[in-house]
């Protein structure tokens, strides 16, 4: 493998903290965690994350601050003594943070390269932050298949547009694929936490990570279209086949860097629309606004049972 080692092992030490798999890491004298404006040597990484326990994404920064507080009120009783929302904007160039004790909410923006780079980096924040154990999620939006637009999905693992059960990087001029798997457990716990009159309908399945919106997800509404509504049909059927509840363009990426750092998680998406049905989001903004709140409240539920 490029990164040396073999990717299946282990990654978190005795301790719980999370172990970088990076030989390279131990030679560097200070590491400059360059997307979110921080580094080992400028701040004092331990004192503002060591108490981090759960580290929420999203892609949209309104969301992720709306997120942080919606769990400042939804847990409030429950943090720390003087916890407050602390937006962390000021030092970050790209991504928009905010620490709520010990809840992270940061936006990825949208598609796998720009998550990807934030997990690199949060992934390092953790190792040097010496957190235990955290657990990450992605609180997200998405097209479902053959469900009822306004219904969460709970991803039991991901798949690419091929329907490989993988994310594929690019290293040195070689492929490099790496399982893009997620906490069946945590899967089911999450699963748990769905009420019964939560006015809204909550399914596990696989979800298809696409590098596009338009033609990746197969759409015919983009800019260009070489294919058919009937091809279009016959793909997302093929997914649905595959037990794909719907489509988001994070999913591999997250799951198979998180699985490779030993990390547990999840990824919460609400679907927009029945892909089945159509191309076009066409729910009225407001009521759209209101569906993305439901990953939020069952990852909410989730902070609140382990706090
Ligand atoms: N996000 C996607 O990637 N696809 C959709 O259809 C809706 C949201």
């Amino acid at each position: 493998q490029p990164n040396g080692g073999n990717e299946d092992d282990a990654q978190c030490n005795d301790q719980g903290t999370v172990h970088l798999r990076n030989p390279n890491i131990k030679q560097l004298d200070h590491d400059i965690l360059y997307h979110l404006a921080l580094g080992t040597e400028s701040h004092d990484l331990v004192k503002m994350f060591g108490d981090v326990k759960f580290v929420c994404m999203g892609g949209a920064p309104t969301r992720m601050e709306h997120f942080a507080q919606y769990i400042h009120s939804q847990l409030g009783h429950k943090l720390p003594p003087g916890t407050k929302l602390q937006d962390m904007k000021e030092h970050s160039h790209r991504y928009s943070m905010y620490k709520v004790g010990p809840v992270l909410s940061i936006s990825h923006g949208i598609g796998v390269p720009s998550l990807q780079i934030l997990l690199h980096e949060i992934i390092k924040l953790m190792h040097y932050a010496k957190v235990k154990d955290p657990v990450f999620f992605r609180i997200g939006t998405s097209g479902g298949i053959g469900i009822e637009p306004g219904s969460v999905v709970i991803s039991e693992g991901a798949v690419d547009e091929m329907i490989n059960p993988y994310h594929e990087q690019a290293i040195c001029g070689k492929k490099v694929q790496r399982p893009a798997k997620l906490d069946l457990e945590l899967a089911k716990e999450l699963q748990s936490l769905h009420r019964a009159d939560d006015g809204f309908e909550l399914v596990r399945g696989k979800t298809m990570c696409a590098s596009d919106f338009y033609e990746g997800q197969g759409r015919i509404d983009g800019a260009f279209c070489s294919h058919t509504e009937a091809d279009k049909m016959d793909y997302l059927k093929r997914l649905h086949a595959a037990g794909v509840r719907n489509i988001e363009m994070e999913a591999t990426c997250f799951s198979a860097l998180t699985h490779m750092a030993d990390i547990r998680a999840g990824i919460v998406c609400v679907a927009f629309l029945n892909r089945f049905e159509g191309d076009q989001v066409c729910t009225p903004k407001s009521v759209l606004t209101q569906w993305e709140l439901r990953p939020q409240q069952i990852v909410a539920r989730y902070i609140e049972k382990h706090l």
